[in-house]
């Protein structure tokens, strides 16, 4: 499949997807989110991915939703398009999805990155909703998903006053996983995507899902979910497979079933 706006890769079993409007900071018009929606949504049907990269370029992952495309609309044009609905695709990607961030993670782009399950950071990432200079506000979950990482005093000063963070505050204040020199941010972002794909895959699905059940639910809700989720790994071959290869000190075998 060749895209306009994206690049694919699969790197072992993992599938990575490269954002590829450079010149724009990757700014996320409709066609690369269509893009980009198709590219996981076919990683998440295939058999052979165990878990997904997402990723730009060294100077940005994404500079935001593209300012040129929604300029003069109206909200009648905004409500009838209902552009943003389309991420709650990403939401419902099984596998776990790993956002490569180095440079500008702006706007959209930060949205999207906190959309994934985890974000390993280059030292040149620049994390922000700046939304509030051109004279709107985060509309694909900056308000929430920050508020969640972050807590709300500092949400509330990237939200409203445009602060950006670096690489190092992002890790400080729990936006992301970790932080590696820009020659190898990626290479890392694979790696932890490579150990996770090599995990019992119904196990990683599970587990993903009550993870997210934690900003969705009352905790009495999820802390039952995630028990009958782990009950149900029993009927799994892996389970029996993980405890026995345990007791008899050797490397499991996952078939993911
Ligand atoms: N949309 C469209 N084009 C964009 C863009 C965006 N979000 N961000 C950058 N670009 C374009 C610029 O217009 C410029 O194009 P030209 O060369 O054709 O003029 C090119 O990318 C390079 O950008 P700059 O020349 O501005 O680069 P810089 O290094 O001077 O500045 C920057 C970098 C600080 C990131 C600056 O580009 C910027 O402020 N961009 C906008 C960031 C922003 O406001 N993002 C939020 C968008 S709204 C949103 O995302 C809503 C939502 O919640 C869904």
């Amino acid at each position: 499949m060749t895209y306009q706006f994206i690049l694919t890769e699969t790197h072992k079993n993992v599938g990575l997807v490269r954002f590829n409007r450079p010149k724009e900071l990757n700014a996320l018009n409709s066609v690369l989110m269509e893009e980009l929606i198709a590219a996981v949504e076919a990683f998440d049907q295939d058999p052979a991915i165990g878990c997904l990269v997402i990723t730009g370029d060294e100077r940005a992952f994404a500079a935001g939703a593209d300012i040129r495309e929604m300029a003069g609309a109206s909200t009648v044009e905004m409500l009838t398009r209902d552009a943003i609905s389309r991420w709650d695709r990403l939401r419902k990607i099984r596998k776990p999805a790993i956002a490569a961030v180095s440079g500008y993670c702006l706007g959209g782009g930060n949205e999207l990155a906190m959309a994934c399950d985890m974000i390993v950071a280059s030292e040149t990432a620049r994390f922000g909703q700046p939304e509030i200079n051109i004279g709107v506000m985060p509309g694909a979950g900056g308000t929430q998903r920050l508020t969640r990482a972050v807590g709300k005093a500092l949400a509330m000063e990237i939200v409203l006053n445009g602060r950006m963070l670096t690489a190092e505050e992002a890790l400080r204040f729990g936006l992301v996983n970790r932080v590696a020199p820009v020659e190898v941010y990626l290479d890392e972002a694979l790696a932890l995507a490579q150990s996770i794909a090599g995990r019992a895959p119904i196990a990683i699905r599970l587990a993903k899902e009550a993870v997210n059940n934690a900003f969705e639910t009352y905790l009495a809700d999820g802390l039952a979910d995630e028990r009958r989720a782990f009950y149900v790994l029993f009927s799994t071959e892996d389970q029996k497979e993980g405890m026995a290869a345990f007791v008899e000190k050797r490397k499991a075998e996952w078939q993911g079933k």
